[in-house]
């Protein structure tokens, strides 16, 4: 029998414009993944210092400016295209962006740097409605990020998206703490806890992986890439029709919000046990349900040179029943199962070493979804 609900999902299916996103988990139906051919280990500046742990230091010493080495290159590109297959398995139309030798430097009048990878579209584009945001990145070796995108946009553009880049940043010295403490992970925490970054107010700047999504409710947090006059753009950019909330968490080390808050349906919330957040009482009140993550499995002499465990929660909903789980995060399966989601496991390690999981690899380009409120 067609429910009235059914009947509503197939007429809202054909009218969906073609860039549509709301949320985090309603039915996908088009998704741009990204990829690590032509990527460049980022030359060693105060940034990545900030952002990574010293014992990680020698590989961007070593490597810095220069393309990835080919054996870490070759498996996670394989994961990557796995990926890929089992999302078009699962009915999801899937697009990659153009491919860029990052390694090439270049020179604006304020800075010198080369380049990263169109690895994480998460980080640059974020969909809110039928608009795409090329967000303006903080880091300089990610300034020229959106070129490999800009085939994709234009077409979307062609096809009726709106499409908004936020101003670019200098990316000036004034842009940076220079002196900003790398070398313990107690001074991050109490600079954390002080509002002390690595990048200043001195211009907007924000990366779009830390925003996440609930319809009319957009939740952002300060971090080492996105700071107050980035938000402050965006919640003035975004005007009436949606809420752009700051959410702060206990964390030494703030950048990208997606394996530290991730909402998972209408009224359930995954947070990290490590990170607790601050505000947590404005999802409470709102009447949602606070579920905390398991341990992650992955063994400590992994290459992880950007990121930490915790992309066992970067994962990728593919609507409010299904999920994409990395294959070895068994206790993460048995967690969704428990919650009602059917776990799709796809093997992901090598791509964590680029500094990412599902979530981040990706950008979702359509969900069927409309612009709702959820209680808050
Ligand atoms: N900074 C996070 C962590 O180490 C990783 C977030 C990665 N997310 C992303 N969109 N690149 O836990």
């Amino acid at each position: 029998m067609l429910t009235s609900e059914h009947s509503k999902r197939l007429a809202s299916t054909k009218t969906l414009p073609i860039v549509n996103s709301y949320n985090e988990w309603d039915t996908l139906q088009e998704i741009i993944v990204g990829r690590v051919e032509g990527a460049c280990v980022p030359q060693f500046d105060a940034t990545i210092k900030a952002n990574t742990y010293p014992k990680n230091w020698w590989f961007f010493q070593k490597y810095g400016g220069r393309p990835y080495p080919q054996e870490l290159l070759e498996p996670a590109s394989k994961q990557l295209n796995e990926f890929c297959r089992v999302l078009e398995g699962e009915g999801v139309t899937v697009r990659r962006p153009d491919i860029i030798d990052f390694s090439s430097s270049y020179k604006t009048p304020d800075f010198e740097a080369t380049g990263l990878y169109a690895a994480m579209p998460r980080d640059i584009l974020t969909v809110i409605g039928n608009e795409i945001i090329e967000a303006p990145m903080a880091w300089r070796a990610r300034f020229f990020e959106y070129r490999a995108y800009r085939s994709l946009m234009k077409e979307y553009l062609k096809q009726g998206a709106k499409w908004t880049t936020a101003p670019k940043p200098l990316m000036s010295d004034e842009l940076y703490d220079f002196d900003y403490p790398i070398e313990t992970v107690e001074d991050r925490h109490e600079l954390a806890e002080l509002g002390r970054f690595v990048t200043t107010e001195f211009e907007p700047c924000f990366d779009a992986a830390d925003i996440t999504r609930c319809g009319r409710d957009l939740f952002v947090q300060r971090s080492q890439v996105t700071n107050k006059l980035g938000i402050t753009w965006l919640r003035n950019h975004l005007g009436d029709r949606f809420r752009v909330h700051t959410l702060k968490f206990q964390d030494p080390n703030p950048m990208h919000i997606d394996a530290t808050f991730v909402p998972l349906r209408p009224g359930l919330v995954l947070t990290n046990p490590d990170r607790p957040c601050y505000q947590i009482d404005i999802f409470k009140k709102a009447g949602w349900d606070v579920v905390t993550a398991v341990q992650p499995t992955l063994p400590d002499n992994w290459p992880l040179y950007m990121s930490s465990k915790w992309l066992c929660m970067n994962i990728l909903i593919l609507d409010p029943k299904r999920v994409i789980v990395e294959k070895d995060e068994e206790p993460m399966h048995k967690f969704f199962k428990n919650l009602g989601f059917e776990v799709i496991p796809v093997a992901f390690r090598h791509v964590y070493t680029f500094g990412g999981s599902f979530h981040c690899v990706t950008c979702d380009i359509r969900r069927d979804s409309q612009l709702e409120e959820y209680g808050f």
